[in-house]
């Protein structure tokens, strides 16, 4: 059946079992129907609303993810390589060109190896339990990624204690480290967003690593939003915090700055080697098709040699920000809060309504009360658009 709208206005749909040949259980039935219904009647049911109006949520940041030298790199691999891989990386999965992208990672983000994964979730979500066990805690920012937080979830499952520190407040992660610390004798890691996906704003990796130095704690940086955009070759937050090389452990995404598709987790060959036979997600998952790993290895080439793209996104990102009076952040995500659920939707489908694809963000995704329009800014967007995104929006509020 299909899902209403996310309006929450919509009569409630009457589940029912409609194909015979793949009936639901009755009980199932029961339980599925009534908590799509309950999420319904709470406003909080989920669709898929298809991309229309100009782009100001995607996380197409440089615009690469249209370029045609990203399509025609990625049909030469497919021609060369295949449309598949065929197989997991440890069996037949793996050809040259995952083997050039790792290495051109490597080299850009001026890290020992790299490791591609399929997703940014998948790398998240698996490298925690591959590393923490019993004995180990894991420190996570309140505000981390789905993908952390779900790594923090298996790490527990392996046996680590998880530790959630409040967003961003090192002196509590301090204290909270050192009374782990005088009960137990076990490794530590820290994990944290660099930039975070849903505020925009950014965490203090100098001052993490020295945290972690003091702690002998290993610290994973998620760079997913900053990849491509931030510092002067795109190597992230920790090349613009002057700590590119430093962090230990930096999780990657291609789906987003690099117009692609995947992930990649780099650090010490010493790592990589571990997670390689241990992250359940690498594993025990088909490579990545040599098409997407065509069109990353021209990314990763375009993103450097064109850096006109992250200024001109930043740079509207600041621009929006003037506009909401909003401070000045290290991201191309303006996250306007606006609290109440119901009218950021509201304000979305407006905004919607009249071509900007603005699009609303709610609980659970964000904490109670701070729903939001997370509005993200890129290099195929043109000045006018961005003003006139602002003053539409403006007039909304
Ligand atoms: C901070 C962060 N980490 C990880 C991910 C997951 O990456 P992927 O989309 O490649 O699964 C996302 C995706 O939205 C993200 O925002």
């Amino acid at each position: 059946m299909k899902a209403s709208g996310n309006s929450g206005e919509q009569a409630i749909p009457a589940y029912q079992n409609a194909s015979p040949g793949a009936e639901v259980p009755g009980p199932w039935l029961d339980r599925l129907a009534h908590l799509l219904q309950h999420r319904q009647q709470s406003g909080r049911q989920r669709s898929i609303t298809p991309a229309s109006g100009i782009d100001f949520c995607s996380n197409d940041y440089l615009g690469l993810r249209r370029d045609p030298r990203l399509a025609q790199a990625a049909s030469s691999a497919a021609s060369a390589y295949g449309s598949g891989s065929g197989a997991a990386r440890l069996l037949r999965g793996t050809t040259p060109l995952h083997e050039a992208l790792e290495r051109a990672l490597a080299t850009w983000k001026a890290c020992e190896s790299c490791l591609l994964f399929n997703t940014g979730y998948q790398a998240n979500a698996t490298i925690l339990p591959a590393l923490a066990g019993p004995g180990d805690a894991v420190f996570s920012d309140a505000l981390n990624h789905a993908s952390l937080v779900d790594g923090c979830r298996m790490a527990k499952a392996n046996g680590a204690q998880v530790i959630v520190y409040p967003h961003l407040d090192l002196l509590t992660l301090d204290a909270r480290m050192k009374s782990w610390r005088a009960s137990s004798s076990g490794l530590a890691l820290v994990a944290s967003d660099g930039v975070f996906s849903m505020d925009g704003d950014t965490a203090d990796l100098p001052a993490l690593l020295e945290l972690c130095r003091e702690h002998d704690a290993l610290l994973l940086v998620d760079e997913a939003h900053a990849t491509g955009l931030l510092g002067a070759s795109g190597g992230g937050l920790a090349e613009l915090q002057g700590v590119l090389g430093q962090v230990p452990l930096v999780m990657g995404t291609l789906g987003k700055a690099l117009g692609s598709f995947g992930a990649f987790v780099g650090g010490s060959s010493l790592i990589t080697d571990h997670l390689l036979n241990t992250a359940r997600g690498f594993i025990f998952s088909t490579a990545l098709p040599p098409s997407l790993v065509g069109a990353t290895l021209k990314a990763v080439e375009l993103v450097q040699a064109e850096r006109w793209r992250a200024a001109k996104a930043l740079k509207f990102a600041d621009r929006a920000r003037g506009g909401f009076g909003l401070p000045h952040q290290d991201s191309a995500i303006v996250s306007l809060i606006v609290g109440d659920e119901v009218r950021a939707m509201a304000l979305s489908s407006r905004m919607q309504g009249q071509g900007f694809d603005v699009r609303a963000i709610r609980p659970p995704t964000v904490p109670s009360g701070t729903s939001r329009l997370r509005i993200t800014t890129g290099a195929h967007l043109e000045e006018g658009q961005v003003d006139a995104m602002i003053q539409a929006l403006r007039e909304l509020l």
